[in-house]
């Protein structure tokens, strides 16, 4: 009880802040709870990017994780954007680098190079599009090319191979988190719940993937409950994301596979890290310009796809 009249207490201070830096608080599906619930925005990748896009805050604090707030960064050149925890990373985003990425295209000539968001501002400034998993196959469909490079999920990467007819080059990274849940931990979870509708995220391995009823980022499961009349979802993705499909869902049961599903980088971000960044505006997240711009074109390009 105490407990939670301090939390509140530092969710006001924290408003407060906001409110004197005119900040804007965007926060990823998979953050805690708390952090979603003080967010004035919560989304997949691609709705925080179109967010820090276009506010006219003068400070972004991103809730997530570092290539989440360099894209920010990028995207939105003038503004302060704030990673309250700069050990927040992305295991995948560190499996390719730039050299990689150039050493695929002298492999494949020609064949342009689509980054999933998840990479270093680096690597996409030498890529040709970005893509995240709420666009990926509309954005691979969208170039002329019948040969593309995909780095660095595999998985993702494998899923969109299936899903257009070009010849797909891909590099082998891949989420821990996501790639570990078995495809046998899937099965027993189905027969458990026979009657439930399965959703999972493009980054779990092929074999999972198979089974399931729906293949969605993360916003696109939110989207996809909430128009929904089914009364039962397995959800194969970071468990952060029960936060809104409870809120916007109460009526409906989720249930995940037994696995634990947590990504601990997705947990780096407490109030606390808000709190302290908010007062010293710092850690900020900057690009040096020459990366800047290449990573920036990368993103726009992807931006610039009419959504479905
Ligand atoms: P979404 O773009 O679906 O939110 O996924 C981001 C991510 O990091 C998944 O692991
Ligand atoms: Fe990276 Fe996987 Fe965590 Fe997403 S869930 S941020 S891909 S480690």
């Amino acid at each position: 009880m105490e407990q939670d009249r301090e939390q509140a207490r530092q969710v006001d201070a924290i408003r407060r802040l906001a409110r004197e830096h005119d900040a804007l608080i965007l926060a990823h599906n998979y953050q805690r709870d708390e952090i979603q619930a003080l967010a004035d925005i919560t989304g997949d990748s691609l709705a925080l990017s179109i967010e820090a896009a276009r506010t006219d805050k003068k400070v972004i604090v991103f809730c997530g994780v570092h290539f989440m707030a360099e894209s920010a960064a990028v995207l939105a050149p003038d503004k302060i954007v704030l990673l309250p925890n700069p050990e927040a990373g992305c295991p995948m985003a560190d499996m390719v680098t730039a050299e990689g990425v150039q050493a695929m295209r002298s492999k494949y000539p020609g064949a342009p190079v689509v980054a999933y968001v998840n990479t270093s501002a680096a690597v996409k400034a030498v890529s040709d599009i970005c893509c995240t998993s709420a666009n990926a196959v509309q954005v691979v469909r969208s170039l002329p090319e019948k040969e593309v490079i995909l780095i660095p999920d595999r998985n993702l990467g494998q899923f969109i191979a299936s899903q257009v007819d070009k010849l797909c080059h891909l590099w082998p990274g891949y989420c821990p988190i996501h790639d570990e849940l078995l495809a046998k931990q899937v099965a027993i979870c189905r027969s458990a719940h026979p009657q439930a509708l399965c959703l999972a995220h493009p980054e779990c391995h092929p074999d999972v993937l198979s089974q399931a009823d729906k293949i969605l980022s993360t916003g696109g499961m939110l989207d996809y409950v909430r128009k929904s009349c089914h009364p039962q979802f397995i959800i194969a993705t970071e468990r952060g994301i029960l936060f809104k499909l409870q809120e916007e869902n109460p009526d409906k049961e989720f249930i995940f596979p037994d696995y634990e599903f947590i990504c601990h980088d997705m947990k780096r971000v407490t109030l606390d890290h808000v709190q302290r960044c908010l007062e010293t505006l710092q850690p900020r997240i900057t690009v040096p310009e020459e990366v800047s711009r290449g990573a920036r074109q990368a993103l726009e390009k992807m931006l610039a796809i009419p959504r479905d």
